[in-house]
């Protein structure tokens, strides 16, 4: 692939001005690629209705072509060219969700190209809660296909400093707003068939979709971790998030997931291996061996959330040869979180 100048530029959410965000605009109308922040991790823009400029997404990440992107507006009406029907349950959703970390799945319409969705009949379509995302969006006056702005098969990135690990001389601009709030990818909600359908987890809990539409459902593919059942998202399938170490993640009770974690930690280390542990404000004074980053608060998921990716490349950083990581549990958030670190650690679980 041949080299391109990426432009970095830094803006302000609290401080927005138009100016600064004209240049991402005009450099996705006209074609090109452009990273910025959402509400929940860097998204790689295009013009969604063009196919060339699409293309050049799937290059700068090497994304599996048949792995469909997710198209990003600013106003509801941007809606309706974009699929066929809408259910009546959807209205109620975007009411309350929307801008927000809720992607949700409609049949297509005729207007959207067959490279956004991998050749499904069904398109992803999402509104940030960013003002920078918006802006860019509303100025450039196209759905934005975005996909998270790294590398396939690494973390998405929650800060611009990611991007530039992954894709730096592969698209046109990084627009910089800093850190990313939520941390985890959006939730993708299938709408298109009877029920609807959670197919990934993500800032929008099952649990908040429950509390508004009682028929929703988790897909299989989330609910076991039986790796047989094909998800009904083409992105599930792929390995994900995948750290240069080999990962464990723990899950059951927090005292014997911490004996367990000593236990294996003093092992590896014997053998000569350096060893990164992800603990918890909770937990991280009991670990006296290997190198400890907090994620976060369990009383806080939120907290774990926003750091899960960060941390994951910290000890790529770092070069450890073994991640042992605490899970934790999977009510609201913690779905989303315990959904990455499986995929993160080729679904390496141990319950102890
Ligand atoms: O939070 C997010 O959603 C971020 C930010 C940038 O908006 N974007 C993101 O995009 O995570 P991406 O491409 O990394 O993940 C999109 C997911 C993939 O798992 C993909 O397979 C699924 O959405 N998807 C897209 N279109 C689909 C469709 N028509 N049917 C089923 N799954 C679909
Ligand atoms: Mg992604």
């Amino acid at each position: 692939m041949s080299k391109i100048k990426t432009k970095i530029i830094k803006v302000d959410p609290e401080n927005l001005k138009e100016e600064r965000v004209k240049e991402a605009a005009k450099i996705i109308k006209r074609g090109g690629t452009v990273a910025f922040p959402t509400e929940t991790v860097y998204g790689l823009g295009a013009n969604g209705l063009d196919e060339r400029a699409v293309e050049r997404i799937f290059k700068a990440k090497g994304r599996p072509q048949d792995n469909p992107l997710i198209l990003h507006i600013a106003f509801k009406e941007q809606l309706e060219e974009l699929v066929e029907d809408i259910p009546e349950e959807a209205f109620k959703i975007m009411e309350k969700f929307w801008p927000g970390p809720l992607t949700l799945i409609f049949k297509k319409s005729a207007k959207v190209p067959d490279k956004i969705t991998g050749g499904l009949s069904t398109v992803a379509i999402r509104m940030p809660d960013n003002k920078i995302a918006l802006k860019i969006i509303e100025l450039a006056g196209i759905p934005i296909a975005a996909p998270s702005a790294n590398t396939s098969g690494r973390p998405s990135p929650t800060n611009a400093s990611h991007v530039v690990e992954d894709l730096c001389s592969k698209i046109n601009m990084v627009v910089d707003g800093g850190s990313t709030g939520i941390g985890v990818e959006s939730t993708v909600l299938d709408m298109s068939g009877e029920i609807p359908m959670v197919l990934r987890p993500g800032g929008i809990t099952y649990e908040d979709l429950k509390l508004l539409i009682n028929n929703v459902e988790l897909d299989k593919s989330i609910i076991k971790d039986d790796e047989n059942i094909i998800p009904k998202s083409p992105g599930q399938k792929y390995k994900h998030y995948a750290p240069k170490g080999e990962m464990t993640v723990f899950s059951g009770d927090v005292e014997n997931m911490v004996s367990s974690i000593n236990y294996f930690a003093k092992k590896y280390i014997k053998e000569g291996k350096k060893v990164g542990i992800m603990a918890t404000e909770e937990t991280k004074s009991r670990y006296s061996k290997g190198t400890v980053l907090v994620m976060g608060s369990r009383e806080n998921k939120e907290s774990i959330a926003k750091n899960l990716f960060n941390i994951i490349r910290e000890f790529d950083n770092l070069d450890v040869d073994i991640i042992l990581a605490e899970g934790i549990d999977t009510i609201g958030i913690g779905r989303a979180i315990m959904n990455r670190m499986k995929k993160a650690s080729g679904n390496n679980l141990k319950r102890v």
